[in-house]
């Protein structure tokens, strides 16, 4: 037994993702049926203090050193300011962060910074109305872009933005830089990933990398800086010489399996090992059964053993898990 969340491939999980609803007030196309996910019953909901509870073990028991909360979206949820409260009272010295769609977020900044949040990360694909409107499914860009600069006034930093590659938004891309440069968040594209729920991505049809760069240097001058650190997903570009940057998260066609270091868990208390898992383990049912903190972590520590190598998006036996992106968490 080791103390740390170890995997069979050598792998340290440091990085745990709290997805706390499968509600969302948009309906992201690459994310979200147009009807939202079936709700989870409230009894199957993890309340405010397990919540505390396994974030408290992952750090004190498994050497977890980093939450962010995700969702659905986690503004959803009427808790959350004391979720983020729970959670930096027990574990003051762990950064907790939210990746958030930013959606009514100017009405909240202030008072999840008080709780103790630390940074967001916000989702934002395009800077144009009707075309948020449509890969959103609600036109809702001004709420986002005030509650981008709220989070922003209220002392988040620094705000990085997330913008999935989508053939709808491409030629946007451009525009949303250079509004993200103006406004001092740090912008990263995104490969969208086989984890939409209306199952139209296809490998062969989905905006690389490689195509992205191709049409922003149309408009800047790129030069490559690589990785911040060797676990991180991004890899950046300086834009016009720097400082500024601009980062490319290459989920598919430069995977970083490899250096992985999350662990997740869903807002119904499953524990996912992968995003791309086909197993959970169900930590809800050990927690209410009154099992003592450390017997629940040495369950996390098994089901993280047998973590797999990486998503094998590209293998000819690929299946897409059960589970789509709102209901595990960005
Ligand atoms: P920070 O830079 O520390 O904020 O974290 P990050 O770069 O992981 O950012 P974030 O959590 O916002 O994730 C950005 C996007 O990367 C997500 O929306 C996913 O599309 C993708 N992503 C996040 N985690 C994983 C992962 O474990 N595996 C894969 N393949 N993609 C991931
Ligand atoms: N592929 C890649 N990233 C996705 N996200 C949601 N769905 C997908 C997908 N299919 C990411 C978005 C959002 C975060 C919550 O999850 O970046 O910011
Ligand atoms: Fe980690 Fe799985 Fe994401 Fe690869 S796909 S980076 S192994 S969570």
């Amino acid at each position: 037994d080791t103390p740390l969340l170890l995997d069979r491939f050598g792998r340290i999980a440091r990085d745990l993702r709290v997805s706390i609803t499968e509600k969302c007030s948009l309906r992201c196309t690459y994310c979200m049926p147009e009807q939202g996910l079936p709700e989870i019953p409230p009894n199957e909901l993890l309340t405010t203090e397990e919540i505390v509870r396994l974030v408290t073990l992952a750090v004190r028991e498994l050497g977890v050193a980093e939450v962010r909360f995700t969702g659905g979206e986690p503004l959803m949820r009427r808790d959350l300011e004391r979720i983020v409260a729970g959670c930096h009272a027990a574990v003051p010295e762990v950064p907790l962060s939210m990746t958030t769609n930013a959606v009514g977020l100017r009405h909240r900044a202030a008072a999840l910074v008080a709780a103790g949040l630390h940074r967001v990360n916000i989702s934002l694909d395009t800077v144009d109305r009707a075309g948020f409107a449509r890969l959103t499914r609600r036109d809702r860009l001004d709420s986002v872009l005030s509650g981008i600069r709220a989070a922003r006034d209220a002392g988040l930093a620094p705000i990085k933005v997330n913008a999935v590659l989508m053939r709808e938004t491409l030629a946007g891309a451009p525009d949303l830089l250079r509004w993200c440069l103006d406004e001092g968040c740090e912008l990263r594209f995104i490969e969208e990933m086989p984890l939409d729920a209306d199952h139209e991505w296809a490998r062969g049809a989905m905006v690389t990398a490689a195509e992205l760069l191709q049409v922003l240097s149309a408009r800047f001058a790129l030069t490559p800086v690589g990785r911040a650190d060797p676990a991180a997903p991004a890899e950046k570009w300086l834009v016009d010489g720097g400082p500024a940057s601009v980062g490319i998260i290459a989920t598919v066609t430069r995977k970083f399996c490899d250096s992985c270091d999350r662990t997740r868990l869903t807002a119904d208390g499953m524990l996912r090992s992968c995003l791309f898992s086909d197993q959970e383990f169900d930590l809800r049912t050990a927690l209410r059964s009154g099992v003592d903190d450390t017997e629940i972590a040495v369950l996390w520590r098994g089901a993280m053993w047998n973590k797999w190598a990486g998503h094998g998006i590209d293998a000819a036996d690929f299946v897409r898990p059960e589970r789509t992106m709102g209901a595990i968490g960005g």
